[in-house]
């Protein structure tokens, strides 16, 4: 038996770094949640994005894979996708009723609209946009993700843009990836999120 309850997501508190100005002083009331398609970068982002707002960052689908005892490759294989989802909406669950942090989700979270209302109810999230080019860059780079076996990579993740990026639109805040250096795009984000103050920032109001 899985226990979807138990994870990591204590020990992958992320360091912050003093020497970053920017974001310093913002802190998100709720835990920022990073959605996009595989290789837009979430966990990537997610982590510098934690280290420079000094929060906790947890990957879902590493706290998936801690649950089940195996590889989120395996648990398509032997129970399929949707035995998955299931687990990634309890995962995701449990981690919005910890603490403040930064949390990467599998591409496919914010499609599960049951997901999606838990994020949209105790999260404050943000679609990291990118474009196909830039996405199959980007995952050419492992070969460990299930949805990338069913075909031609460049036809499964077009096809997924259609599918899900009118949904991904719905995020509290959208930042364009391209390819430019990672603190580029977290300055992006942490602008982004401080737009939505006072809304979703604890942040001391300016006298
Ligand atoms: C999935 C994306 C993967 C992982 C699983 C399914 C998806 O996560 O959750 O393979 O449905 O797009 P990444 O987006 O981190 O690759």
């Amino acid at each position: 038996m899985i226990d979807f309850n138990r994870g990591d997501s204590a020990a992958a508190t992320v360091a912050r770094d003093p020497l970053t100005p920017a974001g310093a002083g913002f802190r998100p009331s709720r835990s920022v949640v990073l959605v996009g398609l595989m290789g837009a970068g979430k966990t990537s982002i997610g982590r510098r994005l934690a280290q420079r707002l000094g929060l906790a960052f947890v990957d879902s689908d590493h706290e998936i894979e801690t649950a089940a005892g195996c590889t989120i490759e395996t648990i398509f294989e032997m129970y399929g996708e949707r035995a998955f989802r299931d687990c990634e909406r309890r995962v995701i669950g449990r981690l919005l009723e910890e603490p403040v942090q930064v949390i990467a989700t599998g591409g496919g979270a914010f499609m599960d609209h049951e997901t999606r209302g838990t994020v949209k109810a105790r999260g404050v999230s943000v679609w990291l946009r990118a474009d196909l080019e830039l996405l199959l860059h980007r995952v050419s780079r492992r070969a460990n993700r299930p949805l990338l076996k069913r075909g031609d990579p460049k036809e499964v993740l077009s096809a997924l843009m259609a599918q899900r990026y009118p949904i991904y639109a719905e995020a509290d805040v959208t930042v364009d990836t391209r390819d430019a250096p990672p603190d580029v795009t977290v300055d992006a984000v942490i602008a982004g999120l401080q737009a939505l103050a006072p809304v979703d920032s604890t942040e001391a109001p300016v006298p």
